[in-house]
């Protein structure tokens, strides 16, 4: 029988360690729970919100509505040939799916060593680091549709991946809850490290033929070195995207700015939000129990008592001292509650 809780705390729920009430939570272990659930009709009528390692989200205020935790669990693998799909449950957590691919020897996932969050998440915000995206090994999900309480499956085209981006922000936004992912990884040994920073630690180590579990080891090391860990200072990764410009846009600013960090990329021109952020002499800059992380300064932190509207309010000043400087406006990358 599911039990549902009424005002929970969302404290331990939240890698930004912000203090906010659910009006009412539930924690999913079996996909089955959730048709169960929602063969109540009263769910359907409020806002649902469902988390997952809760390491992309602000909460501003309390939560009226249901808060859905999901914990299903399972890693299994099948391998054909060069080949191997890996399925994973939504509640694992993504870097213990990442440590048995690698441990398997399995390529393709092992430069996203270290991402906080859940397996059920990453293909919400198709989340990425050095030089690989979630879409690049994503064969398939299946999800649960809360309207028909029926199980469908996605595959990558249905996804409609994009930075940071799927059908799960955008045309489907609050329709689905993912309950596996499918990933097509190889049994050979795939490295990319095209990422200028993996190359400059594989060098410093003296590693010159790298296996995925150097690569592995050694994006696990430049992760903590520039990111705070969420289990001692509260955050959410990089707060801001990298802003995309139009070339001609990009060109004026450059003229101004010749050092820009930038990259080209398909629709334009990628800035690092970090750089822009820094050069408004925000990186480590400390604002009452919030800040920015003074080794990178795209993550803002919550110093230990922050509430969720002081981090905002920073976020905003940010947005705007950037938008100031350089005319570009920073997006969030958080899911703000
Ligand atoms: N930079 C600065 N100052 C800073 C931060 C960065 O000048 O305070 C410059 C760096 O010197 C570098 C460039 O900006 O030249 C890029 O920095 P970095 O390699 O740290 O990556 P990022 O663009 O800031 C993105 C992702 C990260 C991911 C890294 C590595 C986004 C929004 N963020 O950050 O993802 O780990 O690349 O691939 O795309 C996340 O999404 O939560 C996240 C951490």
């Amino acid at each position: 029988m599911l039990q549902t809780h009424e005002n929970a705390s969302l404290k331990n729920f939240n890698t930004f360690g912000i203090e906010a009430y659910a009006r009412y939570f539930v924690e999913i272990n079996h996909k089955e729970e959730l048709q169960e659930l929602f063969t109540d009709a009263k769910w359907h009528k409020i806002q649902c919100l469902v988390l997952g390692g809760g390491s992309n989200m602000l909460f501003t205020q309390n939560f009226d509505g249901l808060v859905i935790k999901i914990n299903i669990r399972g890693i299994e693998h099948r391998i054909n040939h060069d080949e191997v799909i890996v399925e994973a449950g939504a509640g694992e957590i993504w870097n213990n799916f990442v440590n048995y691919c690698v441990s398997w020897g399995f390529a393709g996932v092992e430069n996203l060593s270290l991402i906080p969050g859940s397996v059920g998440a990453s293909p919400i915000q198709n989340i990425g680091a050095y030089g690989v995206e979630l879409k690049d090994v994503f064969e398939s999900c299946e999800a649960f549709e809360i309207s028909t309480g029926n199980f469908v499956s996605f595959n990558n085209t249905d996804c409609k991946f994009g930075y940071r981006e799927s059908v799960f922000k955008q045309d489907k936004k609050g329709q689905y809850i993912v309950c596996n992912v499918k990933f097509k990884l190889s049994t050979k040994e795939h490295i990319n490290i095209s990422y200028g920073a993996i190359t400059a630690e594989l060098e410093k180590n003296g590693i010159t033929q790298p296996s995925i579990k150097d690569v592995s080891k050694v994006v696990s090391e430049i992760r903590v070195s520039k990111l705070p860990d969420p289990s001692t200072i509260g955050n959410a990764g990089s707060f801001f995207k990298n802003p995309v410009i139009e070339q001609q846009v990009f060109d004026k600013i450059h003229k101004q700015f010749p050092n820009i960090v930038h990259f080209v990329v398909d629709k334009g021109i990628k800035l690092a939000a970090g750089w822009l952020i820094e050069q408004c002499d925000w990186k480590g800059k400390v604002v009452g129990e919030t800040g920015t992380w003074k080794n990178q300064a795209l993550v803002l932190v919550n110093h230990g008592k922050a509430t969720g509207q002081e981090v905002y309010n920073l976020s905003e000043n940010i947005i705007e001292s950037v938008e100031q400087k350089f005319g570009v406006r920073l997006e969030r990358e958080v899911n703000i509650f």
